[in-house]
């Protein structure tokens, strides 16, 4: 069966849909381009008996895109082949494009990615006016670039500058927002209507051309050599460096194909456009963000971390024991998926004030017209405030996220549990005390585990499942299938001390703050922080977490080391925070004093004493930016790796996705392991060994990682 249906009507219209076979989607794979270099052949020899030619798909969606299965095998060595194939793709586009008949897409689903492009290549599109239908180009996302003729055609289409957001950052859109942006030419209420609408076309315009195939084309908003464009193309690679700090590959060529591809003609676009996908294809980045973001995604979406066995649960009642930032957040995050959730802290007033959270939300996706009011009174309607214990009654799950104090969370435990229904689960959201521990307080310990949050949980995607001594795989199933439900992305570690995103974002911080005692300069630190690819500098995101709380977590782990007869081997970084918080009196920025400084008016800066303080101006100046951006991405990966070798971390995919996702490790890397795998795990090991002796043994290379260098293998 070919994966293109080939309907001529008795209205000389000619109906292509796109439906391949043994997929839920329709992806750009090879049966794709064999079934059009046929049907391209057909619409040749028919050309005489077609009076025009509508495109559209049986599937739900209308065309997924490129098929990542294939692109993310092609490597430096097939880029050659791969080039041809891509460009003879696009010449069978072109051959649709060009035949001299009105060619209308009849967009019936999302079409993303390849699937715009191909929509794009059409004369006309109309769109099907359904508010989940996505349109966009997100390749960029993926390390990619539109490489199906969407970096020549948009622009062509709607002008280099309105394209940018949408081939550099990925921008997806509704239909009414696609006709807005002049994406799409006309909406349709159904199928029907939009077939009929796109025949009509066809009857309307019985010879199609596209504009920049007509005599005198003039780019919308101006050439790249127009006076006024070309000052704005001047300064836009400088903006655009700003925010990759160059880590970032793909949105760099996208900008060049595009504003190169637009200076010649369409088909020497096309080629250029060509030349710069390959190049990113075959591309070490695009390999880490594919591989991590696509793959290893999908696994764990898909219950790769989830013991098999045991039935799917949805949730109906999720009780919230806590009201505050973080009760506040779960109780928004749950009730704005449809479940029923009793929000309880130790007064009513309190239980409201976190209610009037999920409102303030809910009421700014009202004014962007992103929800209605009366979906906004259904979410709210949802949160039961409450004082009072009996409320709990029936619940499927209790979520506890009171003060971060043993007692506390074993009192609410005990207090909880009786309400539950038959083998419901209680989960903790502490975010430092191990959950066997927390566990010894209930009467199920199989059926207790923890769910740790991210602050602020209405963005923060990631939920941390912890798994005690005594929990369950039926608990670790069924809280799996809460997360998901929620619309989260679960990883699943053991339990242990920080967890896995806790003692990793510890050595990022601490290793920050390790080069200030060395005498480098804070900018310095900062600036690599964020050239290495973190979001933040090390500096700051210390200030947000607040040093007295990095204080109290220090005492406590020490106090624990010891009583387990252990030696507390102090960090450098230890010293600083101290003397910070002790001496200065400069506790983070909650405090409006850490190591930035948080100005009531402007914005906040580096608190300029710390020069004084701690700056060796000899070492600053002689620090080399490499090894500053190696200390902060090693000293994560490497802890990684301790984390996998002591069983902490469960699978490989959910330390990359975990790391990026909860601590926000540099997204081009592909996640912490991902890092080692492409560094090379042996020149990896060999560099740890480098910074080791430099910088302290905190660098020294696990046992597991050698373990891979020697046997030349890599974390899979
Ligand atoms: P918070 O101080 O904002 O809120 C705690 C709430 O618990 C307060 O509203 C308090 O009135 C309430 N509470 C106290 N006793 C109670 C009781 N007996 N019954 C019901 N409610 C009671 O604290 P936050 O930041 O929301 O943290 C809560 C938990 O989440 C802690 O265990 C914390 O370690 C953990 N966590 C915090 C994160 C953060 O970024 N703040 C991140 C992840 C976890």
């Amino acid at each position: 069966m070919s994966a293109i249906r080939y309907e001529l009507g008795a209205d000389q219209i000619l109906t292509l849909t796109i439906d391949m076979p043994g997929q839920s989607a329709n992806t750009m794979n090879a049966a794709f381009r064999d079934a059009l270099t046929d049907t391209v052949d057909k619409v040749k020899a028919d050309l005489g008996n077609l009076s025009g030619i509508v495109i559209t798909s049986a599937k739900k969606t209308f065309f997924a895109g490129g098929d990542l299965n294939e692109l993310h095998k092609v490597t430096r060595d097939h880029s050659e082949q791969f080039e041809a194939m891509v460009n003879g793709l696009k010449a069978s586009m072109r051959a649709l494009e060009t035949c001299g008949k009105p060619v209308v897409a009849a967009i019936n689903g999302s079409a993303l990615g390849g699937g715009l492009e191909i929509a794009l290549a059409c004369h006309h599109r109309i769109a099907l006016d359904d508010d989940k239908v996505q349109l966009g180009l997100p390749e960029v996302t993926l390390g990619l670039l539109p490489g199906g003729g969407g970096t020549q055609r948009l622009p062509r289409m709607i002008g280099l500058e309105a394209a940018f957001s949408y081939l550099m950052e990925g921008k997806k859109v509704n239909p009414k927002a696609a006709l807005k942006a002049g994406i799409v030419d006309e909406l349709a209420g159904s199928v029907e209507e939009l077939i009929e609408k796109a025949k009509a076309f066809i009857v309307a315009n019985p010879a199609s051309q596209q504009p920049w195939d007509k005599k005198g084309f003039k780019l919308p908003g101006g050439a790249p050599h127009h006076p006024a464009m070309a000052q704005k193309l001047a300064i836009a690679p400088a903006m655009l460096k700003q925010k990759t700090k160059g880590c970032y590959p793909a949105p760099e060529r996208i900008l060049s194909a595009a504003v190169e591809g637009c200076q010649v003609d369409f088909d020497n676009g096309s080629l250029i456009e060509t030349r710069y996908f390959t190049e990113l294809v075959v591309g070490q980045v695009a390999k880490n963000m594919t591989g991590t973001f696509w793959f290893q995604l999908n696994a764990i979406k898909a219950g790769g971390s989830r013991p098999d066995g045991v039935e799917r649960e949805t949730f109906k009642k999720v009780a919230v024991l806590g009201a505050g930032m973080m009760g506040a957040g779960i109780a928004y995050a749950t009730a704005s998926r449809g479940i029923e959730v009793v929000l309880k802290d130790v007064s009513v007033d309190n239980a409201e004030k976190g209610k009037h959270y999920s409102e303030a939300l809910l009421a700014k996706k009202v004014s962007r017209k992103r929800m209605t009011e009366e979906q906004k009174a259904q979410v709210l309607n949802r949160i039961k405030a409450t004082d009072s214990t009996a409320d709990l009654e029936g619940c499927d799950l209790v979520i506890e996220a009171v003060f971060e104090d043993s007692g506390l969370k074993a009192k609410v435990t005990q207090e909880a549990e009786p309400r539950l229904v038959d083998n419901g689960i209680f989960a903790s959201n502490t975010s430092t005390i191990p959950i066997s521990q927390l566990a010894e307080a209930s009467s199920k310990p199989e059926n207790f585990i923890g769910l740790h949050f991210f602050s602020p949980v209405d963005k923060m995607q990631l939920v941390e499942i912890i798994v005690g001594a005594k929990t369950s795989d039926e608990t670790l199933a069924r809280a799996f299938d809460y997360v998901l439900q929620i619309g989260k992305i679960p990883i699943v570690v053991n339990d242990s001390r920080g967890f896995f995103t806790s003692r990793v974002f510890g050595t990022f911080v601490n290793e920050g703050i390790a080069m200030l005692a060395e005498g480098i300069h804070p900018a310095s630190i900062e600036n690599a922080g964020m050239m290495a690819g973190m979001p933040v500098g090390p500096l700051a995101i210390s200030d947000e977490v607040s040093l007295t709380l990095m204080q109290h977590i220090r005492a406590q782990s020490k106090k624990d080391t010891e009583a387990a007869g252990g030696t507390w081997a102090p960090h450098p970084a230890e010293a600083i925070i101290d003397q910070m918080v002790n001496e200065q009196g400069r506790k983070g920025k909650a405090s409006g004093a850490g190591f930035y400084e948080y100005p009531n008016k402007g914005k906040k800066h580096l608190w300029p004493q710390l020069e004084a303080l701690f700056v060796d101006q000899a070492k600053a100046r002689g620090v080399q930016l490499q090894d500053l951006k190696d200390r902060i991405l090693f000293i994560q990966a490497l802890e990684t790796v301790r984390c996998l070798e002591e069983g902490v971390l469960r699978s490989i995919e959910d330390a990359n996705i975990g790391s990026i996702f909860g601590i926000g490790y540099a997204p081009w890397t592909g996640g912490a392991i991902q890092f080692i795998n492409q560094y090379g795990v042996r020149e990896f090991a060999q560099r740890a060994e480098e910074l080791a002796q430099q910088y302290g043994d905190r660098f020294a290379p696990p046992a597991l990682l050698l373990e891979k260098a020697e046997s030349g293998s890599t974390f899979a």
